[in-house]
């Protein structure tokens, strides 16, 4: 999670990871703890404050595994390309972490991950949130395309008539899945 507005997607796609087997590595940036703070008027002070609260919220039925990894440790598992992870997602992605990714200067973990994640040729999902968008944002974002990066706006469809916060989380969470390679409905598909 970076400190884009838009925590409601990243919590969304927590919890319904939560309930999929597998593993994830879990790294929130202080700017996302924040947002997250003032989205959720809640109190969370850490990327284990978020997994809990969303447990607490949403109580998914089971908890797989989450191991969390330091924001500033560029020397955890996830720095290295040695260990092998299926994709990245970053969700919801800032400017700040896009224009790093971008330029490849890797300053914290989330960076330092993507960097990897993208000279592996592994998928590389962001979830950018800004508008309008200037030409430095549009520029990074169509040079991450050309890089091998999926770039996926936090712009969920109204045509299913969203009656809830959560349902647009749920809407991101679905298209996210599916750019991973999981069929996960979390949300009905469109019938015309
Ligand atoms: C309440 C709040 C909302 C923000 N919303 C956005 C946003 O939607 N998009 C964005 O690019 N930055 C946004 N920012 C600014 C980023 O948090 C800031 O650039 C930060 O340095 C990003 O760092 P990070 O990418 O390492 O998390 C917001 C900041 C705050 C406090």
């Amino acid at each position: 999670m970076a400190g884009a507005s838009g925590s409601i997607y990243a919590a969304r796609f927590i919890r319904a990871l939560m309930e999929i087997p597998g593993e994830t590595w879990f790294v929130s940036s202080p700017a996302s703890v924040r947002v997250f703070r003032e989205e959720f008027e809640t109190d969370v002070q850490s990327g284990e404050d978020i997994l809990k609260f969303v447990t607490e919220k949403w109580g998914p039925k089971q908890v797989h595994k989450f191991h969390i990894r330091k924001f500033e440790d560029i020397g955890a598992d996830i720095a290295s390309g040695s260990n092998i992870w299926d994709g990245m997602v970053v969700v919801p992605c800032s400017m700040k972490t896009v224009a790093a990714i971008r330029t490849g200067i890797t300053e914290n973990l989330i960076e330092r991950a993507a960097d990897v994640t993208l000279k592996e040729r592994r998928k590389l999902i962001l979830v950018p949130r800004e508008t309008p968008y200037n030409r430095i944002h549009l520029e990074n974002m169509l040079a991450l395309h050309d890089a091998g990066a999926i770039i996926a706006p936090a712009s969920p469809g109204f045509y299913q008539m969203p009656k809830s916060l959560e349902d647009l989380g749920d809407f991101m969470a679905t298209r996210i899945f599916r750019l991973l390679g999981r069929e996960i409905d979390l949300y009905p598909r469109w019938t015309p």
